[in-house]
């Protein structure tokens, strides 16, 4: 069927490219996490559990997300899982109202866990997301490219009733059409009053309002092919989903693992420590030579248990980072061909130097480590 006049200003039409945009976008996400099997590894630096972890420093939620912690791969599944239902839904228009609830409350969470320290707030792109579901809770799906709309008009012609076009008429033309309405006087029906029940746009705000066809013809017969179609469309859903995460996990088995990064084994010894008669504070990591330059060397930093990182800026000099990613919680590596700090998750960048964030929507750089080499030739974090 050919687009109604002015089609594009009714929200059927105008909101179909953000229906698209987020249909796809969550579709994808969830495609992106099952594909991926070390998102599941609870070892991972880049997987849920990790960034859960993150999480907990920062999230208004943390009494909640340290209890969840213990079941990140369950959770990493649901989100995953719910990120393809709430994609296929949205994006072939397939009780899109539902799909919608559970995009805000995905977003929602998301917000509130990761992304609830961004600054400006508007950088955080979950609460975009969480306002960009609105329209189609309120809306649905609209009638074009969309499931519903199919149910809808399929049960219509079964029930033999017509299905309501919808067109954009400017408020002022139906006026003129219906009687020249203008400062309550009625040009055009000489001799006649201005009649509501000629049009009932004279009622103002009076006038009765449209009940949108989905809702009207909710009867057992739409329940029923709706839910025969939803059923089709999740069966496929999950045969593809499975799919994608099978092939993911072969391919992610056949890879070969990457050398890691030099781990430091910290001594984990605490203040103040003793060596050769002489007494340091702070807590032993290990002989300085472990850490060449340009070979920056891992060690887990004692007192909060998270991933670090030291390099040997040569002279004796030495800097140290907390490697948790201040956006999501991943855990950052050193890329020697950047010759940055990058974050596997989202691609943040941070300077080696300072450990200030240069791209990626990291809100901040990362924690700096007091590293110093002691006359005894040791490191010791202070
Ligand atoms: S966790 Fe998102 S950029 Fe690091």
């Amino acid at each position: 069927m050919d687009a109604p006049a002015r089609a594009w200003v009714l929200s059927e039409w105008a909101l179909l490219p953000l229906r698209l945009f987020l249909g796809f976008t969550f579709l994808f996400a969830g495609l992106q996490k099952l594909a991926n099997p070390t998102f599941f590894n609870s070892k991972n630096p880049s997987g849920i559990h990790a960034q859960l972890l993150g999480s907990i420093r920062t999230s208004p939620l943390h009494a909640l997300l340290t209890h969840l912690v213990n079941f990140s791969t369950p959770i990493g599944l649901t989100i995953a899982w719910a990120e393809v239902a709430i994609g296929v839904g949205v994006l072939f228009g397939l009780w899109t109202r539902i799909a919608a609830v559970g995009g805000v409350l995905l977003s929602l969470s998301l917000f509130l866990a990761v992304s609830y320290h961004s600054s400006p707030y508007y950088t955080g792109a979950d609460i975009v997301f969480v306002f960009a579901w609105l329209p189609f809770i309120l809306s649905g799906s609209s009638s074009r490219f969309s499931i519903d709309a199919w149910v809808t008009n399929f049960v219509a012609k079964k029930n033999g009733t017509d299905r309501s076009e919808y067109v954009a008429i400017p408020f002022a033309q139906l006026q003129r059409i219906c009687g020249n309405f203008n400062d309550n006087t009625c040009a055009a029906r000489e001799y006649l009053a201005c009649d509501a029940a000629v049009c009932p746009v004279l009622l103002g705000s009076r006038a009765p309002v449209a009940t949108p066809v989905a809702i009207r013809s909710l009867d057992r017969r739409t329940l029923i092919v709706g839910g025969a179609a939803a059923a089709s469309v999740a069966t496929a859903a999950v045969i593809f989903g499975s799919t994608v995460a099978a092939t993911g996990k072969l391919i992610g088995n056949a890879q070969v693992s990457k050398p890691a990064t030099k781990q430091l084994s910290s001594g984990g010894s605490t203040t103040p420590t003793t060596s050769g008669g002489a007494k340091y504070s702070g807590t032993l990591l290990g002989p300085a030579t472990g850490v060449r330059v340009n070979e920056p060397a891992t060690f887990t930093v004692p007192t909060s248990g998270d991933p670090g990182i030291i390099f040997n800026e040569g002279a004796s000099k030495f800097l140290g980072y907390d490697t948790v990613c201040p956006h999501m919680g991943c855990t950052v590596a050193y890329s020697p061909s950047a010759k940055l700090l990058v974050c596997p998750c989202h691609n943040s960048e941070f300077l080696v130097s300072t450990g200030a964030v240069i791209s990626g929507p990291a809100p901040r750089g990362l924690l700096k480590l007091d590293v110093v080499e002691e006359p005894d030739g040791n490191l010791y974090l202070k």
